[in-house]
């Protein structure tokens, strides 16, 4: 039996996403190769493979990584991803997620690369007039962050079509949370944004309260819906993709998110239960270029790849959510 692994090459494999995607490759029987500049990542999250400390844009330290493993298959993660951030720095978002994407696809086509991972995002639909959403609705980004991604899509495509070995699944993610239940990793930035930090770290008592922004949306309670989707989920929705190009050498786009929603009131409310404990809340403005609701129609990737969620449960989800921060708290990690 041989004892060879392949090595695949995870940009972004310091963040959030990435690291859960490392241990699960690591897990399955690859070598996962890190590639991130720790712009946002944290070198302790990379739990097995090599670690190389680089800038995606870095076309020559690249080259020499993808040349020295002997890569095939790149999985990217490595980009910015906050939407309020976007709309008020959206040349970082365009440098980040276009410009130096870009320049990534760029050198792994030139260096014979036959399979691309994609990390996309839901925020490609905009304002979608169906719910779900399926991957054939029209693409109309409302804010910097899901253009920034629709244009690396449109990239992937066009250079799929023309490179006869070279193929891609973008993989749209709605909104990603909770992490790895033996609480080794989870989301560690230094500014969270996201509704189910946030609203622990209030819980936590880090804040007096969370903001709750907009409540006059046009949905059941009048605050936004989203779809929320586990880490490990989304985690084997990647090794799934992975396989499908090796074996199928076809590219797909595909939504990942369970097909169900949760206002952020009901979010709360869940995490009030969970946690057991009350924290304030405090009603204000709608956060600029937030969309009333993102559900996925997640036929697709189920058909596709065999894709069936573990972990659809708001309450596991926010339970190892829960875990993690207690464990930041406890300054048992960097923060
Ligand atoms: N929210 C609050 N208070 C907060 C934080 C968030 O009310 O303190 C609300 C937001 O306004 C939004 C919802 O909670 O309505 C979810 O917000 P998040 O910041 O948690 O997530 P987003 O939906 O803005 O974005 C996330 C990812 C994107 C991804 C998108 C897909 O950050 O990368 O999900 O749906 F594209």
């Amino acid at each position: 039996m041989s004892d060879f692994k392949e090595n695949i090459l995870v940009t972004g494999g310091a963040g959030y996403i990435g690291s859960h995607v490392v241990r699960d490759l690591g897990n399955e029987g690859f070598f996962p190769v890190t590639y991130d500049n720790l712009s946002t990542g944290n070198r302790k999250s990379v739990l097995c493979g090599d670690f190389v400390e680089g800038d995606i844009a870095d076309s020559k330290l690249l080259e020499e990584v993808i040349e020295k493993y002997g890569i095939k298959s790149v999985i990217h993660f490595a980009a910015s991803i906050v939407v309020e951030e976007s709309v008020k720095k959206p040349l970082k978002y365009y440098e980040n997620n276009s410009v130096k994407t870009f320049k990534l696809i760029k050198t792994c086509v030139e260096k014979g690369i036959e399979n691309f991972v994609f990390s996309s995002t839901a925020a490609v639909y905009g304002i979608p007039e169906k719910i779900p959403v399926n991957e054939e609705s029209p693409l109309v980004p409302i804010n910097p962050y899901g253009k920034s991604k629709l244009f690396t899509e449109m990239v992937l495509k066009d250079v799929s079509a023309a490179t006869p070995n070279f193929n891609y699944i973008a993989l749209r993610y709605f909104n990603v949370a909770g992490s790895d239940p033996q609480v080794r990793i989870g989301q560690n930035y230094q500014k969270p944004t996201h509704l189910i930090t946030l609203a622990l770290r209030a819980a936590l008592g880090d804040y007096p309260q969370l903001k709750i922004f907009g409540t006059d949306y046009d949905t059941p309670d009048g605050t936004a819906i989203r779809d929320y989707i586990h880490t490990d989920d989304l985690s084997n929705a990647h090794l799934l993709a992975l396989n499908y190009l090796k074996i199928e050498k076809k590219s797909a786009v595909l939504n990942c998110g369970y097909g169900q929603g949760s206002s952020v009131l009901q979010v709360v409310d869940t995490i009030k239960k969970v946690t057991g404990i009350d924290f304030k809340t405090e009603k204000t403005a709608r956060r600029g270029g937030d969309p009333p609701a993102l559900i996925a129609d997640s036929r697709l990737i189920k058909g596709i790849l065999g894709w069936e969620p573990r972990f659809n449960d708001l309450d596991y989800i926010i339970k190892t959510a829960y875990q993690w921060e207690k464990k930041l708290k406890e300054k048992k990690i960097e923060r």
